[in-house]
């Protein structure tokens, strides 16, 4: 079944990305920012989970559904698709290339597939459980992924994200100033899901945030896990909206400690 799971995912995260690139307004930008920006990128997030979830839905009528727009549905079948049909919105809006359509099934509660869309890169990642993570690219070439080891704290390129409220964004910027100067540097890529498919591929080492839901992180999380990485939260706690922490499993333990320290979880 995880097979078939697989190749739903990925054919719809495909589907669903085509759509998106082809039907973005060719004036969406800045300036839309000005009036209904907001309005545009609300339709294109729906119209991309309704595809997402009628495609898979006729393939397979009994599952259920958590989606960043549609919220839950409930399915008899034991398989749950957790859905972020634009992650990166604001990237989206701007013409910047990272932003991804994340696609994750979950049997039984475990989730043992991930699939991360990133059309404007033309990559597409790939998890599936104990089958490793793979990178697959436009030209038809792939590539198995590995994350970095052997990174000490200080030598870490290190990815955050922000929340959307000012309150949160405080808290955040406060614990910033903590990290920062105790790490290579810091990047803010502005998509969740692309962030940890970059910690897969080793093109950082390591990505943390409060406030990311479990459509931010169900795929990208499992595609860490598949290329040797370590995902979690605080105090061995699964990842979630209090904090969400990926790298090597060498650097997660120095990360973790540094982010308890600057008190990362809090506001
Ligand atoms: C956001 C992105 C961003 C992260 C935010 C998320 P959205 O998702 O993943 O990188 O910092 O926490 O909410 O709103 O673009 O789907």
């Amino acid at each position: 079944m995880q097979d078939l799971l697989y190749e739903l995912a990925i054919s719809t995260a495909e589907v669903a990305s085509v759509m998106l690139v082809d039907k973005r307004p060719a004036d969406l930008g800045v300036a839309y920012t000005k009036s209904s920006s907001t309005d545009v990128v609300t339709e294109m997030d729906k119209a991309s989970e309704r595809l997402i979830v009628d495609r898979i839905r006729a393939a397979r009528p009994g599952d259920a559904f958590l989606g960043e727009e549609g919220g839950e549905s409930g399915g008899s079948s034991g398989v749950r698709w957790i859905v972020d049909p634009i992650d990166g919105t604001v990237n989206y809006l701007y013409g910047l290339p990272d932003w991804s359509v994340s696609i994750a099934a979950e049997v039984d509660g475990e989730v043992v597939v991930g699939v991360v869309a990133v059309p404007m890169r033309g990559e597409l990642y790939t998890a599936a459980r104990g089958q490793g993570a793979h990178l697959m690219r436009e030209d038809g070439s792939s590539e198995r992924l590995r994350c970095n080891t052997g990174v000490s704290l200080d030598k870490a390129l290190v990815a955050t994200g922000f929340g959307y409220s000012a309150e949160r964004r405080a808290h955040q910027a406060e614990s910033l100033m903590g990290v920062l100067p105790r790490v290579r540097d810091i990047r803010r890529g502005g998509s969740a899901a692309v962030d940890l498919c970059s910690v897969a591929a080793g093109r950082i080492d390591a990505y943390y945030e409060r406030g990311p839901q479990e459509w931010d992180f169900a795929a990208g999380t499992l595609i860490v896990q598949e290329a040797g990485g370590t995902v979690g939260g605080l105090h061995g706690t699964p990842p979630s909206a209090e904090l969400t922490i990926a790298a090597g499993p060498d650097l997660f333990p120095p990360l973790h400690d540094l982010l308890d320290e600057v008190g990362a979880a809090r506001g």
